[in-house]
C-alpha cells in the first residue's frame, strides 16, 4: 500500500532551510497561524508543500482522480457533488474545498439536467468571440461565466479551448477561437484571466493538436517540433502566460505517437521544463489510459468512470509501494493542485453574491454584436423603411440555433425548440437546441407595426419563394449545426438550404442570408444574393444583435477569425482523415501545412479563399496612413486609422510580418479594435511578440531572430494589405 510521507520531513525537503517558515508564520493572521498555508507572506510554492505535508495518504490519493459529478450508468453522483462534468473529493478539515467543475466555455452548463431545471446565460459561441478580435470583451466574458458558475458553487472551469482550427469540418470548432496562435492566445489568456478573477480555476484545453474530432480518442496528430511551437503549442503559451490557468487538460488524441495524457514531451518537456508552469495538468475524461501517465507529468485523472478504471487512486499507489512510481512525483502531483487552488484564491473565497442575469444578457447581446460578419452588401444594409419583409427557413420562428456537445448551455426557462438529432450509435442520443429568442420575433419587434413581416419554414423552396417574391426584402436563415464528437462530412448547407436560397434569390434579387454555423462552409449562391451576414450561433440574445445590425442601430464590426474555403479542394487534406477508418487508429499529417495554418496555407499557396481570414465590411469605410515602425528594445508600429464614412463604427485594423530575411511569409503580428465617430481619427500602437517575427531553432531550443530585413502590413484582412513598411533587426534569440 501507498505510505504516509512524513509530513515534517516533507516539508522540511521542499522549503529548505531558509528559515522562511518561521518568522513568517509569526507575523501571519490568525487563521494563519492555525493554517500555516494560508500565510500570504510565504511564496505559493512554500504554502502548497506546507498543506500538501499535512495529507494523509486517503487525502492525497483522493485529490488526484475524480469522477463525473453526476449519477452514471446506474451508479448514483458522488456524495457532495453539485451534478456537472467533474468532482474532486476536497479535504474539509484542511479547509480545502471538493473540486466543483463544470464545462463553461460559453455559459455554465447542465449535463443531462443533472441540477433539475438549472439554467445559465447562454452566451455566443467561442468562434463567434474569437471574431470580435476584442480581448476586454474575453475577459468580460470570462468573468462574466465565472460570477455565474460561483454563485451556483462551482470552483473550476472546464474552459480556455485554444485549439488551433486547422480542419474547418471539425465538430468543436464553435468551441475555439480562430485558426491563428496570437488571436487565439491572447483571447483565451483575457478568457482565463477573467474566469480566475473571480477565484474560479480555469483550464486552457485540449492540449495538444486536437483539431478534429474524427478518430479523437484513437488517431494519432502528427506534426514536427519546429511547426508545433510555431503554431499550436504557442497558441498555448501565449494563453498560459496571460491567463495563468490553474490546470492545463491535455487532449485525447495522440501527438506524434504518444498520448497527449500520457506525453513526457509535452507534460514534462514543453509545459513544465521549457514554459515553466506551474498549475496541474488534468485528463480530459476518458483520457487516462495508463497509471505510467502520472510518469509522463499527468497530475489528475478525471471522468474516471470513463477510464478502463480508476488509476491514480490505489493503482498508482501501489505503483508507489512497488518501486515503480517515485513517491516523490505522486506529491508532486498533489502539490500542484494545490499550489492553482491556493493561487487562485478557492482555499479564502467568500460566499458568492447571486450573479447578475441582466448584466450577462447584455454582455450576451454585446459579445453577438460585434462577432457578426458582414460578409458582402451590395447596397441593401441596413434595412430602410420596408413594406414587406418575408423571413425564411433556420427555424428563424423558434430560436437561434446553438452547437452540441459538454459546451451545450441550457438558458433559464429552456431551450425554445428541442430536436432529436437521430441517426444511429451515439448520434441518436444527440439534440439540436434552438435558443431564446426568435429572430422572426426580434425583426417584427424592430421592424415596427407598419412593416409586414411573414414566414415560411422553407421546408419548400417554392413556398419559400413564392413568399419572397411579394417581399421588399428576403432574409434566408440557414443553418449548420456542429457538435461535439462528430465533424461535418463536407463543408456544404445540409439538408437542401443551398437549394432553398437558389429559389429564394431567384424570386426576389434582395436576398439576405443569415448564417448560423460551427465555422466556414461554402456558398455556391454567393453571387445571387444582396447580402450575406455571418451569426455563428449567436448565443440567447442574438436575435436582437441580428435586428440591430440588420436595421443599422448597430454597425457590423465582425472580423472572420478563420479563413471561409472557396472549395475542399483548397484544404490541406481535401479528404477528411479518418472519415474511412473503421477502428479511429489512423494518423493525421499535419506536416502537409505545418504551422502555415488558415491564411498563411492560402498565402503559401497561392491559393484565394471565399473569404479570407481578418475580412468583413462595415456600413462605414476606414483608412490607414501615417506608419511608423520603431525598434529600440521592442518592436513597434504605430499608425492611424481614420472612418472616411458618415457612420460610426468599429474597425479592426491588423498587422502583418509578409516578408523576413528566410523569405515571402504572412503572420499575424498584432491588430486592435477601434470604436470612431464619423469622420474620426485615432492613433494605434501595437507591439510586436518577438516569437512571431522568429524561427523555433532546434539547435540549441530557443526562439532566433535571424540579422536581417522585416516587412510588415497594415491591412483589413490576411488579403488586403496596403500600407507597408521594414524594419532591420539584429540577431537575437529567446528562451522557449
Ligand atoms: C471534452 C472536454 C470537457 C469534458 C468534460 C470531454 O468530452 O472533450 O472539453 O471539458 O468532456 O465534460
Amino acid at each position: 500500500m501507498f505510505q504516509p510521507f512524513s509530513t515534517a520531513a516533507l516539508a522540511c525537503a521542499i522549503l529548505g532551510a531558509s528559515g522562511l517558515i518561521g518568522p513568517a508564520v509569526a507575523q501571519a493572521d490568525a487563521s494563519a497561524a492555525v493554517r500555516p498555508w494560508m500565510n500570504p507572506a510565504l511564496s505559493l510554492d512554500q504554502r502548497a508543500a506546507l498543506l500538501d505535508a499535512q495529507l494523509t495518504q486517503a487525502e492525497r490519493q483522493a485529490l488526484l482522480h475524480g469522477a463525473l459529478g453526476l449519477a452514471y450508468k446506474g451508479a448514483p453522483a458522488p456524495v457532495g457533488s453539485l451534478g456537472s462534468a467533474g468532482f474532486i473529493h476536497g479535504v474539509p478539515r484542511l479547509g480545502v474545498p471538493a473540486l466543483q467543475e463544470t464545462d463553461a466555455g460559453m455559459g455554465v452548463t447542465n449535463p443531462l439536467n443533472a441540477r433539475p431545471g438549472d439554467g445559465a446565460t447562454a452566451f455566443p459561441s467561442i468562434l463567434a468571440l474569437g471574431a470580435t478580435w476584442s480581448p476586454q470583451l474575453a475577459h468580460a466574458l470570462g468573468a462574466g461565466v465565472a460570477r455565474e458558475a460561483r454563485s451556483k458553487g462551482f470552483n473550476v472551469l472546464l474552459a480556455g479551448g485554444v485549439n488551433l482550427i486547422r480542419e474547418p469540418r471539425g465538430g468543436r470548432n464553435f468551441e475555439y477561437l480562430s485558426e491563428d496562435p496570437l488571436l487565439s492566445g491572447v483571447l483565451g489568456g483575457e478568457g482565463i484571466a477573467g474566469v480566475q478573477g473571480q477565484k474560479v480555476i480555469s483550464t486552457v484545453k485540449h492540449f495538444a493538436l486536437n483539431a478534429q474530432e474524427t478518430g479523437r480518442m484513437t488517431h494519432d496528430a502528427r506534426l514536427g517540433e519546429v511547426a508545433l511551437r510555431q503554431s499550436d503549442l504557442l497558441a498555448f503559451q501565449v494563453a498560459i502566460e496571460r491567463g495563468r490557468p490553474g490546470a492545463v487538460m491535455c487532449a485525447y488524441n495522440k501527438v506524434n505517437g504518444d498520448y497527449a495524457c500520457d506525453n513526457p514531451w509535452l507534460l514534462t518537456k514543453v509545459l513544465r521544463d521549457d514554459w515553466g508552469y506551474r498549475g496541474w495538468t488534468m485528463s480530459d475524461w476518458g483520457a487516462t489510459h495508463r497509471v505510467e501517465a502520472a510518469l509522463s507529468g499527468l497530475d489528475q485523472q478525471s471522468g474516471e468512470q470513463l477510464d478502463e478504471a480508476v488509476l491514480f487512486g490505489e493503482r498508482l499507489a501501489h505503483a508507489v509501494d512497488t518501486g515503480q512510481a517515485p513517491a516523490t512525483r505522486v506529491s508532486e502531483m498533489s502539490r500542484r493542485i494545490l499550489r492553482s487552488m491556493l493561487e487562485v484564491g478557492l482555499l479564502d473565497r467568500a460566499e458568492a453574491e447571486p450573479a447578475d442575469t441582466a448584466e450577462s444578457l447584455n454582455l450576451a447581446q454585446q459579445i453577438a454584436e460585434q462577432s457578426m460578419v458582414l460578409l458582402k452588401n451590395d447596397q441593401i444594409l441596413p434595412l430602410a423603411k420596408l413594406r414587406r419583409i418575408a423571413v425564411i427557413g433556420g427555424h428563424a420562428d423558434l430560436g437561434v440555433l446553438s452547437g452540441g456537445g459538454s459546451s451545450q448551455v441550457i438558458p433559464v426557462g429552456g431551450a425554445t425548440a428541442t430536436f432529436r438529432a437521430g441517426g444511429e450509435g451515439e448520434m441518436a442520443r444527440r439534440t439540436i437546441n434552438y435558443l431564446p429568442t426568435s429572430p422572426l420575433e426580434a425583426l417584427r419587434d424592430r421592424a415596427g407595426a407598419q412593416t409586414k413581416v411573414s414566414f415560411a419554414d422553407g421546408r419548400y423552396p417554392k413556398a419559400a419563394a413564392l413568399l419572397a417574391k411579394d417581399a421588399d426584402v428576403a432574409i434566408v436563415f440557414v443553418n449548420q449545426w456542429t457538435v461535439e464528437s462528430f465533424d461535418v462530412s463536407d463543408l456544404s448547407l445540409p439538408e437542401g438550404q443551398d437549394a432553398l436560397i437558389e429559389a429564394v434569390a431567384s424570386a426576389n434579387p434582395n436576398t439576405i442570408v443569415v448564417l448560423q454555423t460551427g465555422g466556414p462552409v461554402l456558398m455556391p449562391w454567393k453571387d445571387k444574393v444582396a447580402s450575406i451576414v455571418q451569426a455563428w450561433y449567436p448565443g440567447q440574445r442574438g436575435a436582437q444583435a441580428l435586428a440591430a445590425i440588420l436595421f443599422g442601430d448597430i454597425n457590423p464590426s465582425g472580423r472572420l477569425p478563420v479563413t471561409f474555403p472557396a472549395a475542399e479542394a483548397q484544404l490541406p487534406r481535401p479528404v477528411l482523415p479518418g472519415s474511412d477508418s473503421r477502428d479511429g487508429a489512423f494518423s493525421i499529417d499535419y506536416e502537409i501545412e505545418g504551422d502555415a495554418v488558415g491564411y498563411r496555407w492560402y498565402a503559401r499557396q497561392d491559393l484565394k479563399p471565399l473569404y479570407p481570414f481578418g475580412y468583413g465590411l462595415s456600413y462605414t469605410r476606414f483608412g490607414y496612413d501615417r506608419l511608423e515602425i520603431t525598434n529600440t528594445d521592442r518592436l513597434v508600429v504605430r499608425f492611424e486609422v481614420a472612418n472616411l464614412g458618415s457612420r460610426a463604427g468599429a474597425d479592426v485594423p491588423q498587422v502583418y510580418l509578409t516578408d523576413k530575411p528566410s523569405g515571402r511569409t504572412l503572420r499575424l503580428l498584432g491588430w486592435r479594435r477601434v470604436a470612431l465617430p464619423a469622420q474620426g481619427r485615432t492613433r494605434v500602437e501595437i507591439e510586436v511578440d518577438p516569437r512571431l517575427l522568429a524561427d523555433f531553432s532546434m539547435d540549441g531550443h530557443q526562439w532566433r531572430i535571424a540579422a536581417g530585413r522585416y516587412e510588415l502590413k497594415i491591412g483589413a484582412s490576411a488579403a488586403d494589405l496596403a500600407l507597408g513598411g521594414v524594419v532591420r533587426l539584429k540577431a537575437s534569440s529567446m528562451r522557449p
